[in-house]
């Protein structure tokens, strides 16, 4: 269904990296609301080339960059202005990655290198995007930054890992840089704190399989999809939310609000 909430609107989406990514899901949705918007992800993932199917549906031409390298973000940020036609709208960080998850490194035996890289990939990265945007001057009055978060920043998940921190850190970068660029130049800034969902990333965490059901049996409505995810997503790149700014916005179907469940209870019981 389209209602036409982006039309005229320019965006750049990072993370869409197969199918499954929420980042896949919003760049079909923007695309469907009328937003024209440029593509991006990390030069080694697209090597599986998948990417290039979603650019051609979507007509949106592939820009790559290592979110972690402000050159990469500058070169990425001038060219989609050049290719769009003019400053952006909407960006959507849709990227995470811990090498300690990666190879099974556990919290309390940490890799301080491999830490230091979740948190420059995880979250830092938002900051090294806003600023160079911010520098460039490249995204438009009442434009809309999202990146996506996790429940982990506030509650202990254990095998969320040092990935709990990158999001800690992300979701306050989201509300130090939302002032500044607020005041500014009246950009917003939001986290959406999304529902377990099946992708490369978070199919990554141990025991994933087994929390998500677990997640899905606390909710009072169920997990919260990656479609249902992009559609959050869109109304917030939309003018329909121009005063939401600095929030941590739970998009989990109530599990961020429900202490147990009867179904989970039943268990025990
Ligand atoms: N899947 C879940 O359960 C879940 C729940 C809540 C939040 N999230 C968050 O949603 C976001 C998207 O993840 P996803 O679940 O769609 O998985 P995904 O694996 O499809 O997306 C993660 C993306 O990050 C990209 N990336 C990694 N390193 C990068 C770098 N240096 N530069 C640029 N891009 C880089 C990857 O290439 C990939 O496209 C992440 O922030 C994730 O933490 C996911």
């Amino acid at each position: 269904m389209s209602n036409n909430l982006l039309k005229g609107k320019r965006g750049i989406i990072f993370g869409a990296l197969n199918e499954q990514s929420i980042a896949w899901k919003v760049a079909e949705q923007a695309k469907a609301q009328g937003a024209t918007f440029t593509l991006t992800n990390a030069p080694i993932a697209m090597r599986m080339g998948e990417i290039n199917k979603l650019a051609e549906a979507c007509d949106a031409e592939v820009i790559p960059a290592d979110a972690t390298s402000v050159e990469d973000l500058e070169h990425l940020i001038t060219k989609s202005m050049e290719v769009l036609g003019g400053k952006i709208d909407f960006v959507l960080h849709s990227i995470g990655m811990s090498p300690n998850v990666r190879k099974g490194k556990s919290y309390d035996d940490t890799n301080y290198d491999w830490y230091h890289k979740t948190m420059d990939v995880s979250a830092i990265s938002l900051h090294k995007v806003l600023q160079t945007a911010k520098k460039l001057d490249a995204i438009k009055e009442w434009g809309s930054v999202l990146a996506l978060t996790y429940i982990a920043a506030q509650r202990v998940f254990p095998d969320y890992n040092d990935m709990a921190d990158a999001k800690s850190l992300l979701e306050s970068i989201t509300r130090s840089f939302g002032y500044h660029y607020g005041v500014e130049k009246k950009v917003r800034i939001n986290t959406i704190s999304q529902s377990p969902t099946v992708t490369t990333a978070g199919s990554g965490v141990k025991g994933f399989d087994a929390f998500i059901k677990y997640s899905d049996e606390i909710s009072p409505l169920g997990n919260a999809s990656a479609e249902d995810c992009a559609n959050y997503c869109i109304t917030l790149f939309s003018d329909l939310t121009k005063y939401v700014t600095m929030q941590n916005l739970f998009h989990d179907g109530g599990f961020s609000n429900t202490g147990v469940s009867r179904k989970v209870m039943e268990r025990f019981m």
